[in-house]
């Protein structure tokens, strides 16, 4: 144990609130966990926070599309997140949201440093404006054709097939993707942060070991390039924070997101009464350490610590970026059922299989990390069911049938025991660098080492043996002790398994522990079982419904009150006659006993995808109160419900037989 007790905050990246979490979040919020407790079981004072990022257009317009407020959309993903995150062992001090009023106290004044520093200009730009939405479009929500290569139905900003970037304006036939609509060029004001006058504090920040080698490198690249001013205002219509003084501008996304992760300790302090300067004042001597993705560095090492010192908060410590996750090697792809949802492999396998994976795979570089899901299988099966669980499966069963229980008052191998607790120490060095791979790696040789002991001592010989009664059991409590040592190096990836053993052998899993001696434990209980083949192709064979039903799925209209809903008069029918129509494309001719004195006459654009032989006798349900419309072959006196995209994909309604012609539909 270290003498030295840390004052460590960490965070992860505040995952967007209009989408679930999938496999590829997991790998930053659980290397980041492992690392948190790992710092806490040390003996470390270390917070983890995080949060849902909850403003942008792309929230306000999905919110809109499924007919809620972009409270209500957020508010259902934050549950759900955390739900995942839980589910995982994801152990946050603090989950908070940044449409929270600590994230709009923080951003003030975030932005009146800019803005007391002289930070801020003002220039007019000149943008896409959709005149129906009556909104500024932001370039993922415009396409068009390329101007370089003529490519059709391309984004804003960048060609998939030529891989140009270009301006907006620049687009040739530009749609709005929102309306549908020809976008209008419309100027209006802008708010920027001057990046360029920070630069020489940005640039001996990013060099004095706050970065990776590998982006301190593109960090310097930026740099030689010029800094750019940063945009950090949008016009209303916009779901964020109104900027103070400026009525209808609001804070761009990205300046309050990271400010969450202030708003979110704050939260925390106020819960648990910590002291929130020592860890925010400019003089902090503090740990502040941010676990990203590579692709959002630019904002973390250079827009952050800007603003950060210009309202003379503290800048981070240092800030840990990872790869990306692919799956067989590949990006994970809807179509071959790899885009995973957190939510959807918990359905078919255990947090921990995942957790020990990407640790056995993490390093602290920024490569991307494969889950190669026949090694998934194999190493999760073969380390730690095979080799480390093993170690305690072998040993407990003497203990427990010839012993009652009670552990050895010596150990068989003090030598052996201590080598174990010495490993300790640059394992823990490994961890702390992040550099999980290497940990596993040394805890797994130490697992073949413990099995290596058993083998050469044979408990299972030994107990046909009278005269070895006590070397039996010297040797079983031996082995349990190895194996104790290595749940304690596993805990921070392995906190379920961790308590399931702390009840087993009735102790508590520390670091490097002292021996268990004449100690009493409890029956051995399998820990974790083998991943067998079938659960991983049921997952991705569920992770592919997922798509299907995404993709058929309309997103879900406007809300109406009961009112609405109750004007709506809706009957079963019997379909006493189904005919063709002459002339008529997709009409079919029904008549439906709505249990009137005569039938009614429906036309129904169903011929696609019934027969009127299939028809004829079944019950269905009908709008009974629509206003009759002239047709061409006639008059229609109400419509059938049906589902579907269209043509021969369409369903009509069928209510089980029982229900009679004229009953109301409620
Ligand atoms: N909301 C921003 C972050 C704001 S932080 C002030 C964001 N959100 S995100 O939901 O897109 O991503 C959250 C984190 O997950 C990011 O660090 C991102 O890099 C990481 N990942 C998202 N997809 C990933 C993979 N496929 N693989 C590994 N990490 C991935 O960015
Ligand atoms: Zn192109």
């Amino acid at each position: 144990m270290t003498n030295t007790t840390r004052k460590i905050l960490v965070t992860s990246a505040l995952p967007y609130a209009n989408g679930s979490i999938h496999l590829g979040h997991l790998v930053e919020y659980i290397q980041t966990d492992i690392w948190v407790r790992f710092q806490k079981m040390r003996g470390h004072q270390c917070y983890y926070v995080c949060a849902d990022d909850a403003h942008g257009t792309p929230i306000m317009l999905r919110a809109q599309k499924e007919g809620k407020t972009p409270e209500q959309l957020i508010a259902h993903f934050q549950a759900e997140h955390y739900a995942d995150f839980t589910d995982f062992f994801i152990n946050f001090d603090n989950y908070h949201s940044t449409h929270s009023p600590e994230n709009q106290y923080y951003a003030n004044i975030i932005y009146q440093g800019l803005s007391d520093g002289g930070y801020i200009t003002r220039s007019v730009i000149r943008q896409f404006y959709d005149p129906t939405k009556k909104m500024f479009l932001p370039d993922r929500f415009i396409h068009g054709e390329c101007p370089h290569c003529g490519a059709s139905d391309q984004y804003g900003d960048h060609c998939e097939k030529c891989s140009k970037t270009y301006s907006p304006t620049a687009l040739k036939n530009p749609v709005s993707v929102i309306s549908g609509t020809t976008p209008i060029e419309k100027d209006s004001e802008h708010l920027f942060v001057t990046l360029a006058d920070f630069e020489s504090m940005l640039s001996d920040w990013i060099s004095s070991g706050t970065l990776q080698s590998e982006m301190h490198h593109k960090l310097k690249e930026w740099f030689a390039e010029g800094l750019q001013s940063w945009d950090i205002s949008r016009d209303a219509p916009y779901f964020g924070f109104e900027i103070p003084n400026e009525p209808g501008k609001y804070f761009y996304v990205w300046l309050d997101a990271p400010v969450g992760y202030i708003a979110s300790f704050k939260k925390l302090c106020d819960r648990e009464h910590l002291d929130f300067d020592e860890f925010w004042a400019e003089e902090s001597k503090t740990e502040l350490y941010h676990f990203i993705g590579k692709d959002i560095i630019y904002f973390h090492a250079l827009f952050w610590p800007a603003m950060l010192s210009a309202a003379k908060f503290r800048k981070p410590t240092a800030i840990f970026a990872h790869g990306f996750l692919t799956v067989d090697g590949q990006k994970m792809s809807k179509s071959r059922g790899t885009f995973i949802n957190a939510r959807t492999y918990l359905k078919h396998l255990k947090p921990e299989y995942l957790r020990y994976y990407f640790a056995a795979k993490l390093g602290n570089g920024i490569e991307d990390i494969d889950l190669n899901l026949a090694d998934f299988l194999q190493r999760v099966n073969s380390d730690l069911v095979g080799k480390f669980v093993n170690i305690a499966s072998r040993c407990a069963g003497f203990i427990t049938k010839h012993f009652k229980g009670k552990l050895s008052s010596k150990l068989a191998n003090p030598m052996l025991y201590q080598n174990f607790i010495r490993e300790g120490t640059q394992i823990a060095i490994a961890y702390d660098e992040r550099d999980y791979n290497k940990a596993m790696r040394d805890i797994m040789a130490l697992a073949d080492r413990a099995n290596q002991y058993i083998d050469e001592h044979k408990p299972w010989l030994m107990v046909k043996q009278e005269n070895s009664q006590s070397e039996l059991q010297a040797v079983c409590s031996q082995g349990l002790n190895l194996f104790r040592v290595l749940m304690g190096y596993l805990s921070p990836i392995l906190p379920l398994m961790t308590k399931s053993v702390e009840k087993f052998l009735v102790s508590p899993i520390v670091w490097q522990p002292e021996p268990l001696l004449s100690h009493t434990i409890k029956p051995f209980k399998p820990l974790m079982i083998r991943i067998n083949q079938k659960q991983i192709d049921a997952m991705l064979e569920d992770s592919k419904e997922t798509l299907e039903t995404s993709s058929t799925a309309e997103p879900v209209s406007k809300l109406i009150n009961y009112d609405d809903f109750a004007k709506v008069d809706l009957r079963i029918a019997r379909i006493i006659k189904a005919e063709y129509v002459e002339g008529a494309k997709k009409l079919l001719r029904l008549s439906l006993d709505v249990g009137e004195k005569t039938p009614r006459t429906v036309f129904a654009g169903i011929k696609d995808a019934y027969t009127p032989k299939q028809l004829t006798g079944k019950l269905t349900v009908m709008v009974a109160n629509l206003a009759p419309r002239k047709m061409p072959f006639g008059m229609s006196e109400g419509m059938v419900l049906a589902a579907g995209p269209g043509k021969k994909d369409l369903f009509i309604l069928t209510p089980d037989e029982g229900a009679q012609p004229g009953m109301r539909v409620k």
